[in-house]
């Protein structure tokens, strides 16, 4: 039976009047159903443009040369046309930015429903109770009130769990998340990767969860792929990297990396008092206190 995902001999290269960029650099990479893998590596490594690849999604002047198989079908040069299917349907997407994936002039909710009339061909009123079900499984309180409120009405966090409905719903084989979290406070960040890991082993679609920071890796994945200039320098499972780091630039990262962030208690606010995520909504995320203390 073929992977669920087989990358070989991957390479993404930018050329402009300005020089060569090559941004990934012969990687090869399997994964099944069900696995987390956790893309780690520095600023420039060229861990969004290996996600994006997987969708199609590398704009001009990129090109992308070697092998991308999901579910045995090669996606490297296929048309615009054909992308369209696996796109969401076979491999969602969530992005650093919630604003990217939401349009500000229409409601969560008409968005949201619209996604699953379209994509997934149901009516009108489906689509809506698809939409309010699936807002309430992401943790957004009193969904049928809120189904007509426009993005800036939610907080950044909540924002980036309507993101993650969006791909969620329409159940993807594989969830990319590029750095999902990145623009989210602490506390905000703990439960969205919460609820990503819950939805992953929920649903069992693979992950593939693109961060530079290894305390977030270790939360969310069974599996690290470590990059260094477009190249795959170090893979394996989560615990036996950060026990038995081999190649420099992981034991370098591990250096810099906060002993003291083991567990989620670790992520998690110190006092309880400020669990503003989870909440009714509204724009609270700003004003929770930093949780991690770095006590290196
Ligand atoms: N459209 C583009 N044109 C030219 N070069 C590009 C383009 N997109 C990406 N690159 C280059 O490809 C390389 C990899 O970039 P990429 O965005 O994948 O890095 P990254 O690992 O995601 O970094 P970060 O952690 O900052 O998000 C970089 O050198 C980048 O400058
Ligand atoms: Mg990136």
């Amino acid at each position: 039976m073929s992977k669920l995902l087989e990358i070989s001999d991957l390479r993404i290269t930018f050329e402009s009047g300005f020089g060569k960029v090559d941004a990934v650099r012969g990687v090869n990479l399997a994964m099944d159903m069900g696995e987390a893998i956790a893309v780690v590596g520095a600023s420039g490594s060229g861990k969004t443009v290996l996600g994006r690849s997987l969708l199609g999604l590398v704009d001009a002047p990129g090109v992308v040369r070697g092998s991308i198989k999901f579910g045995g079908a090669e996606i490297v040069g296929r048309s615009e046309h054909d992308l369209r299917d696996i796109r969401g349907l076979g491999i969602g997407m969530v992005f650093q930015d919630a604003l990217d994936g939401l349009n500000p002039v229409y409601s969560i909710g008409s968005q949201l429903s619209e996604t699953f009339t379209v994509r997934l061909g149901m009516s009108h009123s489906q689509g809506k109770a698809r939409a309010i079900q699936i807002m309430e499984q992401v943790g957004i309180r009193r969904a049928s009130e809120r189904y007509n409120d426009y993005p800036h009405q939610f907080s950044g966090g909540m924002r980036q769990r309507i993101c993650i409905a969006m791909a969620i719903g329409l159940k993807p084989k594989i969830l990319i998340a590029d750095e999902p979290t990145t623009a989210l406070d602490v506390t905000v960040q703990a439960g969205i990767l919460r609820l990503i890991k819950s939805l992953q082993s929920e649903t069992g679609m693979g992950l593939i969860f693109v961060t530079h920071d290894l305390a977030v890796a270790r939360m969310v994945s069974t599996r690290i792929v470590v990059m260094y200039a477009g190249q795959i320098v170090e893979e394996g499972p989560t615990e036996e990297i950060f026990r038995f780091p081999k190649h420099p630039y992981t034991k370098a990262l591990l250096a810099a990396h906060p002993a003291r962030v083991r567990t989620w208690r670790d992520l998690e606010p110190i006092p309880d008092a400020f669990v503003t995520d989870s909440s009714s909504g509204g724009d609270s995320a700003g004003h929770a206190t930093p949780s991690i203390v770095v006590t290196n």
